[in-house]
């Protein structure tokens, strides 16, 4: 069935930060996105668009709004949601005390299914189509994940934690049962309807070097599944790393010597990493993900993001929330952040290049930039339409603003949790924002 809505579009055909000419900009005014199967069928002018269109054909006019590309969260545990906002710790002791207490609770399949659709319904709320999703330990914690996300339509990117040491024994697998459940859970999720597996070591600290080769080893066998882990995200990490594999350079050469870096290979933090680390990972074709609110509130450090981005040898990097350590489901807020981020470290992110790291270069970054990450013909018609009025103080924010730049960098920087007026995914509506109750209503879950 074909449909169609229509209003202001933005999305991006390039990326943002090698150029200051806005070629890289895809924008209607006035523009119309017709979608068919799932997919972005044509994307243009609605005045001329309108005019080839059949008469039955269903159009949703969004007025004083945005559509955009579904936002992309490069990393994020949902199995946390219970724990955000957890007092008082840095990394370590977070894990111990809040983490790896939550987390014992996703054997019972009832309570991962439950947490899984309430974190979903958030995403989808917030305008994200696709996340980089940790689960637990537990198998039953992965097929309620994909249950729910295939229920929703949603390209999710999901896998088991793999953990052998340095975490309380409920939470521990060994490197042969982590490789044996994470074979067959690849088997059974990974291009099951939308479902991509990612083989997810936690991080080097809970893994022995049995498990890491292991892991290495059923990354290898599968290839076009991805891999997810942490690094460089806190200084006493980086030391009892150090500790723990003495044999190594660094941190970074610990993944690598057991093969975990390549393409599909997607790292969160990487807050103190230096120019050989980004050197090697622009070489592997490996990502990171940015997670500024997580580094902020575990008081992790700042990352370099232009170091990270410089055109001489780019590491790709999407953005992310990180949650529970991070704050927010909002992408906007965690670009907002990742402003923040910058300016700590010298630089002005511009609203372009942070949009870009939440759509397009988030998806640059997982490989599937010919798939979502923008709003074209042939793309998977995954979207977020952002109300511009609404709240009273956004509507009068921006009155005064005088170009798009603007508008989108007051979106990121006020980011109301309430600006998503609706969210399509697979080219149908999942989650639409009641304009009375202003409570969102969800297709699917
Ligand atoms: N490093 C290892 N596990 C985790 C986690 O769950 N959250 C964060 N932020 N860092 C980690
Ligand atoms: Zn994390």
């Amino acid at each position: 069935m074909i449909c169609a809505i229509r209003g202001t579009v933005v999305s991006f055909r390039d990326n943002p930060f090698f150029t200051t000419t806005e070629d890289f900009l895809f924008y209607e005014s006035d523009g119309l996105v017709v979608m068919e199967n799932g997919k972005i069928q044509q994307v243009g002018p609605a005045e001329v668009l309108l005019k080839t269109l059949p008469a039955d054909v269903e159009v949703v006019h969004y007025r004083d709004s945005l559509i955009l590309p579904g936002f992309i969260d490069c990393h994020v545990h949902y199995p946390q949601t219970e724990i955000i906002g957890a007092f008082g710790e840095q990394l370590i002791d977070w894990l111990n005390k809040y983490t790896f207490v939550a987390e014992q609770k996703f054997g019972d399949k009832a309570h991962a299914e439950l947490t899984a659709n309430l974190f979903l319904k958030e995403a989808l709320a917030s305008g994200t189509t696709t996340a980089s999703v940790f689960c637990t330990v537990e198998p039953a914690s992965v097929d309620a994940f994909f249950e729910q996300s295939n229920k929703a339509g949603m390209r999710n990117i999901a896998g088991k934690v793999l953990m052998d040491r340095n975490a309380p024994p409920e939470l521990l697998d060994t490197a042969q049962t982590g490789y044996d459940q994470t074979k067959a859970l690849i088997k059974k999720w990974h291009g099951n309807s939308r479902s991509l597996y990612s083989v997810t070591p936690r991080f080097a600290p809970t893994s022995t070097a049995e498990q890491m080769e292991m892991t290495g080893a059923v990354w290898q066998e599968h290839p076009g599944t991805y891999l997810q882990s942490h690094i460089s995200e806190n200084k006493g990490e980086i030391e009892w790393v150090r500790d723990l594999f003495p044999g190594h350079k660094d941190y970074l050469d610990v993944y690598d010597q057991f093969g975990h870096v390549g393409p599909r290979a997607i790292f969160g933090h990487g807050v103190h990493l230096g120019e050989s680390d980004f050197q090697r990972l622009h070489e592997a074709g490996a990502a990171i993900s940015h997670c500024p609110t997580s580094n902020l509130f575990l008081g992790s450090g700042l990352f370099d993001l232009k170091k990270a981005s410089d055109e001489k040898r780019p590491v790709r990097v999407g953005l992310a929330t990180d949650l529970g350590a991070g704050t927010s489901f909002s992408m906007l807020s965690t670009m907002g952040e990742a402003y923040k981020v910058a300016q700590l470290r010298g630089s002005a992110l511009t609203a372009w290049q942070a949009f870009y790291l939440a759509t397009r270069g988030a998806a640059t970054a997982l490989y599937l930039d010919d798939k979502i990450g923008s709003i074209a013909s042939g793309m998977e018609a995954d979207m977020v339409v952002i109300d511009l009025k609404a709240t009273d103080l956004l509507a009068h924010r921006l009155k005064y603003a005088a170009d798009l730049h603007e508008i989108l960098f007051v979106l990121m920087t006020l980011a109301p949790a309430d600006a998503v007026r609706a969210t399509y995914v697979g080219g149908a509506l999942a989650a639409e924002r009641s304009m009375e109750t202003k409570r969102m209503s969800f297709t699917h879950l």
